[in-house]
């Protein structure tokens, strides 16, 4: 990331959030209402000046994939909170909204995000006239740079109970060691603590109509000033998370049995590339 701006993918990833609550059919996969009004007047046109892009087959699929990536979290998260986690943690939270739709009373929300992205995103809920639940706390750290331990600790983060981590759309914007230090932390939570987030396949392990793919949007989020570094393939992640037990890691096909069925219009997740994983300590 550029040390002093805010995300970009950030915002294509919520604007295709708020794509999701506009143009796709009900019953909505993610249904958020702050979707829309997060992006306000500065960055709402755009949704709808691009209206007939976001209907193309790839754009299709990559709403899909990320609109089903946080309602897998948040089922995550449910489980979780059902087994008494009371600390819901958003590690690259970007413009998420959960923390403002947060519908388990006892459940504290802290959000971990890059200092400018946070700042901004900040900004834009204050613009929007959205405020800040008294459940929500903000914890800035660069994951290259800062100690999450440290930082969560300032927030007033509990580390001797269990907690859920959602970590989305990040991973592949990290160095390994980066990786390794953050998924270290949260290996050495208590028992009890849950962890989902998606990744994706290397070039090399796609088929060549999903290279193509893999290429165009590299070459988007390299303009963005957020070049991609990191893929693992099903095996590699899972020599990862050896501290981990309950894995779940479910491709395209599992995603589409459980969020896309019977729909009416074509929403659903193409390809090998993305996947989504829970894992638990
Ligand atoms: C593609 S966005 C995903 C945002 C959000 N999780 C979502 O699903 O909408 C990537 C996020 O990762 C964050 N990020 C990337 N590199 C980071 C780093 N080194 N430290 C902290 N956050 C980082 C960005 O600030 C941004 O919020």
């Amino acid at each position: 990331m550029q040390p002093a701006s805010p995300s970009r993918t950030a915002l294509r990833v919520a604007m295709r959030r708020a794509a999701h609550q506009i143009y796709d059919a009900k019953p909505l996969v993610l249904d958020d209402p702050i979707a829309v009004p997060i992006l306000g007047e500065d960055y709402l046109p755009e949704v709808h000046r691009t209206a007939t892009k976001l209907q193309k087959p790839f754009s299709v699929s990559l709403r899909a994939f990320l609109v089903a990536r946080s309602r897998y979290a948040e089922d995550k998260l449910a489980q979780a909170v059902a087994n008494s986690v009371t600390q819901y943690v958003l590690l690259g939270a970007g413009l998420d909204t959960f923390a403002h739709r947060n519908p388990h009373a006892q459940l504290r929300v802290f959000e971990v995000d890059h200092p400018a992205t946070q700042q901004w995103k900040r900004e834009l809920l204050e613009t929007s006239g959205i405020p800040a639940p008294s459940t929500l706390t903000y914890a800035p750290t660069d994951f290259e740079h800062h100690s999450l331990a440290e930082q969560l600790e300032i927030a007033g983060f509990n580390p001797a109970v269990p907690s859920f981590f959602a970590w989305l759309g990040v991973i592949p914007y990290l160095t390994l060691a980066a990786f390794r230090t953050t998924l270290g932390f949260i290996a050495a939570q208590p028992t009890g603590t849950g962890l989902v987030f998606d990744y994706g396949q290397p070039r090399s392990a796609l088929p060549f109509f999903e290279q193509l793919a893999h290429d165009s949007l590299a070459s988007r989020v390299q303009q963005a000033g957020e070049p991609f570094q990191l893929f693992f393939t099903p095996p590699e992640v899972a020599a990862e998370l050896t501290a981990f037990h309950s894995t779940e890691d479910i491709g395209s096909t599992e995603i589409n049995a459980r969020y896309f069925c019977n729909r009416s219009d074509s929403l659903k997740v193409l390809g090998t590339a993305g996947r989504l994983l829970c894992a638990w300590c």
